[in-house]
């Protein structure tokens, strides 16, 4: 089918600002967003710039903006938007070129909140183990690729840099709810803080974004409850 695709184009070293660039050619009807760029980038104008690395919807290195939606390049058809794409980077961090945003930000967040197991108790001879019920309460949080389309769509972070934003929190839950884990405290501390999990006002934003499908505001609800638990 014939395509017609707007992609915001910034150089650091030669444009002061982003700019439009608009290209025009034939792509199969199966193509996904990616096939696209690569199209661009093997056949039209080799100078553009995006991540990705899988493209198996794993590594979460292809999120970026198209026609408004945040999406992952690799596993979007083109179909889903029609022959008229507007492809942009993602929303609330600083352009690094092209599509490549500066995601230190959203890394050093998930840093603050101790992404990993803490274990105070005696190791077992062999592995924790989890009863159904006790990873069931994880599970679905642990599906998140770190793709950042969630806080990119989060309107309470665009405002405040500083909020520790949807998946930093997801991952904060994915700890604390784990019953191998006993650094809650400490994390819960982190996270009850202004820029904390208060700030999130339950908008969906991200659920929406995210490509995993992850119910991220409910999480962050029980997060919200927990972290009053904790304080009383
Ligand atoms: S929660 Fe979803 S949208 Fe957010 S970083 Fe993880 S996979 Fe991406
Ligand atoms: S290329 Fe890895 S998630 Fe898209």
């Amino acid at each position: 089918m014939d395509i017609s695709i707007k992609i915001l184009r910034y150089q650091p070293e030669k444009d002061e600002k982003p700019h439009w660039q608009l290209f025009k050619f034939a792509i199969e009807d199966e193509a996904t967003i990616l096939d696209v760029l690569n199209e661009i980038h093997w056949v039209h104008d080799g100078t553009l710039s995006y991540r990705r690395s899988c493209r198996s919807s794993i590594c979460g290195s292809c999120a970026m903006k198209v026609n408004g939606r945040n999406v992952l390049a690799c596993e979007t058809p083109i179909h889903r938007f029609g022959t008229r794409l507007k492809i942009e980077p993602l929303s609330g961090f600083s352009i690094i070129k092209d599509l490549v945003v500066d995601l230190e930000p959203f890394f050093a967040k998930l840093k603050r909140i101790k992404p990993y197991l803490i274990v105070d108790k005696p190791l077992p001879d062999k592995e924790f183990v989890q009863s159904t019920a006790e990873l069931e309460t994880i599970g679905e949080s642990t599906l998140c690729i770190l793709c950042a389309a969630c806080s990119a769509a989060c309107p309470s972070s665009w405002p405040n840099q500083e909020y520790l934003g949807p998946a930093a929190l997801l991952k904060a839950y994915r700890f604390i709810f784990d019953s191998r884990d006993d650094g809650s405290d400490e994390r819960l501390e982190i996270i009850n803080d202004k820029n904390g999990v208060w700030r999130c006002h339950t908008i969906f934003n991200c659920v929406e974004a995210c490509p995993k499908k992850i119910k991220i505001t409910e999480y962050l609800s029980r997060l919200k409850v927990k972290a009053v638990e904790n304080s009383l």
